[in-house]
């Protein structure tokens, strides 16, 4: 049984105050203790987002790290400085870090593999574009973007399959679509690393989840909880897409 996970990327929203009153918020809504719920402020938030969750169930993370652990790297944190102030988790390789910021499997790798190194654990982000889907690109997409995966842990390792073109666009693969993925990056786990790191590995759809398509989405057999961008900024529906969670894996259970 692969514990859900639903993590929240801010992306680029809310001030430092705006993300501790979210927090309180969050932490007051009595969650159930069956999801491991994280949340990825911007990295100026980090600090005081560190203090509010303290002793809570909510786990931090970062939207990024560099590949090294100091250096002339202008704008860029490495992950010592993370794991400092109690930042347990980090996003790698978004589709918006690969669009506007060129990074590459190459520098998303490295960027991993420090994460892991200073004990963070990694959510890697990969998804094709409308126009890869479009000309049946799909599988060669994921299947280059995972190649290098072999040099990370998989035991601290947690893939986001995103679909680009359902990157805050308010279209979502349809269950069918994330199913086929998700089932397609697992037997690509298993070649990788071995049958039973697969079987542990939680492997989260992102693109446009929220509240009213997670009943579709997570009871999947190889969802294992969602990465959420614009749903993840409002405690409401952020909450509701936790208790979705919850419930997929009590029926599991029954
Ligand atoms: P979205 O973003 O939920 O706003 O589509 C998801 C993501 O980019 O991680």
């Amino acid at each position: 049984m692969r514990r859900p996970l639903i993590a929240g990327n801010w992306k680029m929203h809310k001030t430092v105050a705006e993300a501790s009153a979210y927090l309180e918020d969050l932490i007051a809504e009595d969650l159930p203790t069956s999801v491991d719920v994280v949340c990825c402020p911007t990295f100026v938030s980090l600090p005081a987002a560190a203090m509010v969750v303290t002793g809570s169930q909510i786990g931090l993370g970062a939207q990024n790290v560099h590949w090294d652990t100091s250096g002339a790297f202008t704008a860029e944190l490495a992950a010592p400085m993370l794991t400092e102030i109690g930042v347990q988790w980090v996003i790698v390789g978004h589709s918006e870090r690969r669009t506007f910021f060129g990074e590459t499997d190459e520098t998303a790798l490295d960027r991993a593999r420090a994460g892991q190194a200073a004990g963070l654990e990694v959510i890697y982000c990969v998804g094709e574009t409308l126009a890869e889907r479009d000309a049946g690109e799909t599988f060669a997409v994921l299947e280059r973007q995972t190649a290098t995966l072999g040099a990370l842990d998989p035991g601290h390792l947690v893939l986001a399959y995103e679909p680009v073109w359902a990157i805050g666009t308010g279209r979502t693969a349809t269950p069918a679509q994330a199913q086929e993925a998700h089932a397609f990056l697992r037997v690509r786990m298993a070649s990788i690393f071995d049958g039973a790191a697969a079987d542990g590995m939680r492997i989260l759809y992102g693109g446009s989840l929220k509240p009213s398509n997670a009943d579709e989405l997570l009871p999947l057999a190889d969802v294992d909880g969602g990465l959420i961008g614009g749903a993840s900024l409002d405690v409401g529906s952020f909450s509701a897409i936790i208790r979705a969670a919850a419930d997929c894996a009590a029926g599991d259970e029954s």
